[in-house]
């Protein structure tokens, strides 16, 4: 097949390995693309958020699939042009895309739905915010309504920071306060075809910058799968995705469905594991960053097959996807200065003595090639990867090609995973 994959991070690093991997002589494109994925696959400077642009070149190209990682592209609407184009496409539309676009969009749909989610209130004024953030008490949640690259979530004990976060993102648009939710989070990938759901494995990621949750929240410095303690809650991984599915995903993607805003790609439930229950702490339209990066590792099913049948709407005649028993773990490098200022520009050395441990795969983010020189282009430089029998084996291999990697002033975090390995 020749397919498209919009984006340049490490996600559609991930995306395009798995692709490569059912060896089926795919052509694949990235657009633009990475260092790591030039080096794989054919890469194409093409703007991947104007529509007009990917679908002029996916006609001229003969492209039966493209594949959207990040969310621009689908807020900007760039599956409803190429569908209107009859190109199958795995992303939702714009409106569907406000599922993410749109906090209070998303609220509203989940509302519909009798969804579970944290209760939240709308704030359009410093006034407003402040009425609701008292309301609420500590620990205030305050989020940006819009998109804001992970950067638009705020949890703090501090009344100050909430204001002044609050009033940071009033400038940009709405804000919501929610409702502090405690327990374990959980992040689980459902495909969909617009009208029926198909769960992959549930990962964790690692949201905080620092070691032990600690500093501001991030794009994501980690991520393992599966989540072997589902089961001492749930009494299976199943039966707690079951439960997701029915209670969640179904009725969210059949509200969607009746107000004729199919969503078609991939339904990204955060949730968090409260003792009332599941709830929803936000939906994604795509594929996470970075749990994409042990999730696809481990997908036995040929990928091209899932995301064809969710762009064609035959999803449900197609089987389960099968994972592998293997665990996944992965740990973000990330440049000094992330999150707030990255330094960029610097030389990145030691990948091939990191590839060769077993197990081990790299899915480049912020990299280019300069004079010949691998160099990072922004904050999240990349993902190691590493997959073993069991966590301990799989976080080993995970740190030891980590430390082969050398990138002035780098960080990472090194508790990945590090309760699940004991
Ligand atoms: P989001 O971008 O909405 O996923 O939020 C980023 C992170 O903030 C989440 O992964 C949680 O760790 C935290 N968070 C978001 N909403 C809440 C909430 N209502 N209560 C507690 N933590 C939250
Ligand atoms: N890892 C969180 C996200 O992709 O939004």
């Amino acid at each position: 097949m020749r397919i498209l994959v919009l984006g340049s991070g490490a996600r559609e690093h991930a995306i395009v390995t798995a692709l490569l991997r059912e060896d089926a002589g795919h052509h694949i494109i990235a657009a633009p693309g990475n260092a790591g994925l030039a080096h794989d696959v054919e890469v194409v400077s093409l703007d991947a958020t104007n529509g007009k642009v990917v679908t002029e070149y996916a006609l001229e190209n003969d492209i039966e699939l493209v594949v959207v990682g990040p969310e621009a592209p689908l807020v900007a609407g760039v599956a409803d042009v190429l569908r209107s184009h009859s190109i199958p496409v795995f992303g939702p539309g714009k409106r569907a895309a406000a599922l993410e676009g749109s906090k209070t969009f998303a609220k509203r749909i989940m509302d519909e739905a009798r969804v579970p989610t944290g209760r939240a209130v709308r704030a359009g004024t410093l006034q407003e915010a402040t009425a609701s953030l008292d309301e609420f008490g500590a620990p205030y949640v305050v989020k940006a309504d819009g998109l804001a690259a992970g950067k638009g979530v705020l949890v703090t004990d501090s009344r100050d920071a909430a204001l002044e976060h609050a009033t940071y993102w009033l400038q940009h648009g709405s804000v919501l306060i929610e409702e502090f939710l405690e327990g374990q989070e959980v992040s689980l990938f459902l495909l969909s075809d617009g009208h029926t759901v198909m769960p992959l494995s549930p990962a964790q990621d690692f949201k905080r910058l620092g070691d032990g949750d600690t500093g501001p929240n991030t794009g994501g410095m980690g991520a393992y799968s599966p989540l072997p303690w589902l089961a001492d809650r749930f009494g299976s991984e199943a039966d707690f995705v079951e439960e997701v599915i029915e209670t969640i995903a179904l009725p969210t993607v059949r509200q969607l469905a009746k107000e004729d805003t199919p969503f078609i790609g991939l339904l990204y439930a955060g949730l968090i594991l409260t003792e009332q229950g599941i709830r929803v702490i936000e939906f994604n339209a795509r594929f996470g960053d970075p749990e994409t990066q042990v999730v696809l590792p481990r997908l036995r099913t040929p990928l091209s097959e899932l995301l064809l049948a969710s762009a064609n709407g035959s999803l449900s005649s197609h089987a389960a996807p099968e994972f592998s028993p293997e665990v996944a773990v992965t740990v973000v490098l990330a440049s000094e200065g992330y999150p707030e200022a990255p330094l960029t520009g610097r030389e990145i050395t030691g990948l091939d003595e990191a590839l060769s441990v077993p197990g081990v795969t790299i899915a480049h983010a912020a990299t280019a090639r300069l004079d010949g020189r691998l160099v990072a282009t922004g904050g999240r430089v990349l993902s190691v990867v590493a997959t073993g029998d069991s966590f301990a084996e799989a976080r080993s291999r995970a740190y030891e090609a980590l430390g082969a990697i050398e990138l002035e002033g780098a960080r990472y975090r090194h508790d990945i995973a590090e309760k699940v390995a004991r």
